[in-house]
């Protein structure tokens, strides 16, 4: 089914993600070979015209550092002005269909600002875009809604025009070969899946930092903040991936309905157990970088929070009693996506009359990105007389073993090509997600100033430093 000509419409084809993610995988997998016959179609306001169309393309391919094959653009490439009308749109797909001789399998891609989705589902479900002789899938960008309501409201309109085995709910760490090793590292290795719960587990830790600030974005971040921009999707992934039980089987069913458990075992934090700042000016690298509230596009009296910490408990069997603690920021000192197990120390220290010493918990470090791969902590005897206990590591990193990674967004593509849903997020688990944090967004919670390169607020009753755990 992958290699099967299609028609890839994006809408929302002049903006960001088209030009920084879209373009760069698709055209990476034309040159794998995928979609050899596709073509695609961008589809947004801008008048800008086929030729426009394409000149943005090969811009944006040459920033990402590839150099088309000649001719890709100017024979795969159209552009449609949404000026004219979903009407319009339903006859540039067909005529192109026709030219092309493509079967009638479309893929319609909204790479929009969120409160375009709405209007464009309803444009193309109105216009009989959603049924094609061929197959048709609809493939939505996060952030999918801003509160519980509007997530469910937006489903609905969604499973108005679409069946769920159409959508793609696009979270785009779900695409990255390090996210989706947490499936097998769990369950193919059963030494750590016998570790794995209450009984053996202090705490986990999830942690997504980022270097930059909020860059050219701040029309929709200033509204969204991190709790809704990376908390509700990305780290809420993270943790379903850790948490959740064996999937009877590897299909997307098995998997979303373990997620979906898991995300109903978890109640809402309380207000006391979130923590949200905001960067002010700092200095990374030895440069001076500018405060949230004077970044383009904010507002000068801004409170939305450019960081989140918060600690999770998961009531069922496995987990009752093991705090999640997941945190996230802006223009924190280094990118680092990392999961940390913390396990149980060992009951009784009898090395303490020896070397005065305590024996340290054994950790298991998960570096989702960059210097992918796993550290496995535990304690051994330093060389010498007293006893003295010295950690150390076991390491795995995945570049040394397989060279370079795809991008998430081509694995995901793939997938879509292929009708593959295990790496999309089901109506259920949005909407369950989102339960957990929606009356976090109701409340009032202070934001807490941290200075531009350094790990967060000082107002912070979380562990502190690069890893909580002080690796
Ligand atoms: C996006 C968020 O979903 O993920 C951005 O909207 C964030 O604010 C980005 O920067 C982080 O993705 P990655 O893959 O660079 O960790």
């Amino acid at each position: 089914m992958g290699n099967e000509p299609f028609l890839f419409v994006v809408m929302g084809a002049t903006g960001d993600l088209m030009a920084k993610k879209l373009l760069p995988a698709l055209y990476r997998l034309f040159s794998k070979g995928h979609g050899r016959d596709a073509v695609i179609l961008g589809v947004a306001t801008r008048q800008i015209g086929d030729q426009g169309f394409r000149a943005f393309a090969e811009e944006s391919l040459k920033r990402s550092g590839l150099r088309p094959e000649r001719d890709w653009c100017s024979q795969r490439l159209y552009y449609y002005s949404l000026k004219g009308g979903f009407e319009g749109l339903s006859k540039k797909v067909k005529e192109i269909e026709a030219r092309h001789s493509l079967p009638g399998n479309r893929i319609f891609y909204l790479a929009l600002p969120p409160d375009a989705f709405p209007s464009t589902i309803e444009g193309l479900g109105e216009t009989g875009l959603n049924r094609s002789k061929g197959w048709t899938r609809l493939v939505v960008e996060k952030p999918f809604g801003r509160d519980l309501a509007s997530a469910i409201e937006l489903n609905n309109l969604v499973g108005r025009y679409f069946h769920e085995n159409q959508v793609y709910r696009i979270d785009h760490y779900l695409g990255k070969e390090t996210v989706q090793n947490l499936l097998v590292f769990r369950f193919a290795n059963a030494i750590f899946e016998s570790l794995w719960h209450r009984d053996r587990v202090e705490r986990v830790e999830i942690t997504v930092a980022e270097r930059e600030g909020v860059e050219k974005r701040a029309g929709y971040y200033d509204r969204a903040g991190a709790l809704r921009d990376m908390v509700q999707n990305h780290l809420t992934q993270l943790l379903t991936l850790v948490a959740m039980e064996v999937p009877v089987t590897f299909e997307p069913d098995s998997i979303r309905y373990e997620k979906v458990k898991v995300l109903k075992a978890i109640s809402s934090p309380s207000k006391e157990d979130v923590v949200f700042g905001q960067y002010v000016e700092g200095e990374m690298d030895g440069k001076r970088v500018r405060g949230y509230r004077e970044e383009e596009g904010v507002r000068p009296d801004s409170e939305t929070e450019t960081y989140v910490a918060l600690k999770l408990e998961i009531d069922n069997w496995r987990w009752q009693g093991v705090p999640f603690y997941l945190r996230t920021g802006k223009r924190l000192p280094r990118k680092l996506t990392r999961i940390i197990i913390v396990f149980r120390r060992s009951p009784v220290c009898i090395f303490r009359p020896f070397g005065g010493c305590e024996a340290n918990p054994n950790i298991l470090s998960i570096t989702i990105q960059p210097d992918e791969g796993f550290d496995l902590y535990f304690d051994v005897k330093k060389v010498g007389q007293p006893v003295i206990l010295d950690t150390q590591r076991l390491c795995f990193r995945y570049r040394e073993a397989f060279g370079e990674l795809p991008e998430a967004y081509e694995t995901l593509l793939v997938d879509i090509l292929k009708g593959d849903q295990t790496l999309f997020v089901h109506r259920e688990e949005v909407e369950e997600s989102w339960r957990i944090y929606d009356p976090l967004l109701k409340e009032t919670i202070p934001v807490h100033p941290y200075r531009a390169g350094t790990w967060g607020p000082e107002t912070n009753p979380f562990p502190k430093g690069e890893s909580w755990t002080g690796l």
